[in-house]
């Protein structure tokens, strides 16, 4: 089941990201598909906001990962943020050891995942936002197995797709 969300503003995306981040748990995957300006890593900022990150997080697009401490009820957790924007073959997420990234004790979010596709697990929510500039965005939330259909039972208000 996949759900499609009108954003009209940042603060909305945002806060959308913030809403699905009390459903994540640790060894979720995350990934965040949208062209440049899409608002993907707005997204991932609420996601960080709701999980408490005090830093400020941005584009990981030249260090490719960023890593932050968080607590999901009550047990540490890395959130990982990836930005794949600059892989060019699909192996060098191998070599940037993207296989790290989706263990129990860590929520992986991936902007930019299509290069690497290969590598990630099944059972991941995908996240696609459409549109840029002033224009409102459409985010479709896709659900890759059961549990993700489960808790994006929160948007059951918006649109079925
Ligand atoms: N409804 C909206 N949702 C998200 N961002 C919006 C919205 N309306 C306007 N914006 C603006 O669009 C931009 C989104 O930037 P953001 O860095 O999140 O994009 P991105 O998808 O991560 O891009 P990149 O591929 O370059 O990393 C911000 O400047 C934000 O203020
Ligand atoms: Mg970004």
């Amino acid at each position: 089941m996949d759900y499609r969300v009108t954003s009209t503003t940042v603060e909305q995306t945002r806060e959308l990201g913030k809403q699905l981040s009390e459903r994540l748990q640790g060894g979720d995957v995350v990934t965040l598909m949208g062209d440049l300006g899409a608002g993907k890593t707005a997204f991932a900022q609420g996601i960080g906001e709701g999980l408490g990150v005090t830093s400020s997080m941005t584009s990981p697009t030249f260090t490719l990962i960023h890593e932050y401490k968080v607590l999901i009820q009550g047990t540490k957790i890395r959130l990982i943020h990836m930005d794949l924007y600059r892989l060019r073959f699909p192996e060098e997420a191998e070599v940037i050891g993207i296989e790290d990234a989706f263990v129990e004790d860590a929520v992986c979010l991936i902007e930019w995942p299509e290069i690497a596709v290969d590598y990630l697990p099944d059972d991941r929510l995908d996240v696609e936002l459409h549109g840029s500039g002033e224009m409102p965005r459409e985010i479709i939330f896709h659900a890759r197995d059961s549990s993700w259909e489960q808790r994006l039972n929160f948007l059951a208000n918006n649109r079925r797709i």
